[in-house]
């Protein structure tokens, strides 16, 4: 009797493990994936040959390490922020070699600084991932998740992630307006430039559908022509390039318009449009109301602004961080990538449209 009651135990006991296992297997926890410029880039370029880096101090002062990580920040970016928000783990560059095994399973971050919407834009950065070239890894990516855990499982991680793509910004600052008289502002008036660059894009965010996203958080530009490097380059007196603000002002309202447009195409709100230019701009206008002394002058640089060449060890650097909206004479601090991400989390419609990613998290039943 009492063995068989023990075996009896038992059983239920390994019945019950077994029903939790199952339980286990069929919620994989959120996973995030990234697509993009050095706005989101974790690191991809530190694999690369390429000038376009970040993998030297001061940059990652104020990482949780101290140490450069190839992130354009001083310390955390927006994804990681994002990370943080959906009670995940940092996600790793594609190109880590430690990004094997379960890890996958988190997601990955496939962006590489430099790139833009079209293959031209960051020539002279060489060698980086380009955005087709993001969206073939993105296939790899789910061949190998799939020998790890099956074709069902893999569609449903990559279905129930979240997407964050951030691109654009440089097929202005590194292609249109990088020299005067570029190939491409010969060939296209800015307003044409900025249909061209759009009709691009949706293609690029339909393969992402294809490819089976269905929560694709788009951000918009920030205030091109506010940026240090912009004041330094191109401005007398200190207010933003109006040249590199017109472009922001044409590009951002079309890119909600084709986001809108493509979400009624395929017949639900997969994509979220953030408009990080008035994200941006609530900052740049008034610093001080979000406890920034400036956003005119980089922390990390030289010449006016602090806004010429690069972040090196040899630069400026600010003793405190928080109080300068922007970190390089392109980047935001991670002061300024936290106001973003707070905006991104619970915006009004101002903000995010059609809905902020709270809301979105909500609706879809994510626990973080
Ligand atoms: C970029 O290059 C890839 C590979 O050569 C090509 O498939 C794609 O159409 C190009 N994109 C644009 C916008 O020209
Ligand atoms: C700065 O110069 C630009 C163009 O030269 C002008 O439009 C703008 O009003 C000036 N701003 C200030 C604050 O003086
Ligand atoms: C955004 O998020 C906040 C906080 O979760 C929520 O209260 C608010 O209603 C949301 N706004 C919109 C427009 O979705």
């Amino acid at each position: 009797m009492e063995t068989s009651s023990l075996a009896l135990s038992s059983w239920m006991t390994f019945g019950l493990l077994l029903a939790i296992g199952t339980i286990v297997q069929l919620a994989d926890a959120q996973a995030f994936f990234v697509f993009g410029d050095s706005l989101v880039d974790s690191g991809n370029n530190n694999y690369l040959a390429t000038t376009a880096r970040a993998d030297a101090p001061p940059y990652g002062i104020d990482y949780p390490t101290h140490r450069p990580t190839g992130r354009f920040s001083n310390g955390l970016n927006i994804p990681d922020l994002i990370s943080q928000r959906l009670g995940s783990e940092f996600i790793l560059p594609y190109l880590s070699p430690e990004l094997t095994g379960q890890r996958l399973l988190s997601g990955a971050n496939f962006a590489s600084a430099g790139i833009g919407i079209l293959n031209d834009t960051g020539i002279q950065f060489l060698n980086i991932i380009r955005m087709y070239r993001q969206l073939e890894y993105f296939q790899e990516y789910q061949r190998r998740v799939r020998a790890l855990i099956g074709s069902d499982r893999t569609r449903r991680l990559v279905n129930q992630a979240l997407i964050l793509i951030t691109v654009g910004g440089n097929d202005f600052v590194n292609n249109y307006y990088l020299v005067p008289n570029s190939v491409r502002s010969l060939q296209y008036s800015l307003p044409d430039y900025v249909k061209y660059l759009i009709s691009e894009y949706r293609k690029l965010l339909l393969t992402l559908y294809k490819l089976g996203g269905r929560r694709v958080l788009v951000t918009g530009t920030g205030p091109l022509g506010c940026v240090p490097a912009e004041l330094a380059m191109r401005s007398t007196n200190g207010s933003c390039s109006a040249e590199l603000q017109r472009a922001a002002a044409l590009y951002n309202p079309q890119l909600v318009q084709m986001i809108r447009e493509i979400n009624n195409k395929v017949g639900r709100n997969v994509f979220i449009a953030a408009n990080t230019q008035r994200m941006h701009s609530d900052f740049t206008s008034n610093p001080q109301a979000y406890g920034f002394t400036t956003s005119k002058i980089a922390c990390c640089g030289q010449g006016p602004y602090n806004g010429i060449g690069l972040c090196t060890p040899l630069s400026n650097l600010c003793p405190n961080r928080d109080l300068y909206a922007f970190w390089d004479p392109f980047h935001p601090s991670e002061k300024a990538n936290r106001l973003i991400v707070e905006q991104i989390m619970s915006g009004s419609t101002d903000y995010m449209s059609p809905m902020n990613l709270s809301t979105m998290m909500k609706l879809d039943n994510w626990t973080p």
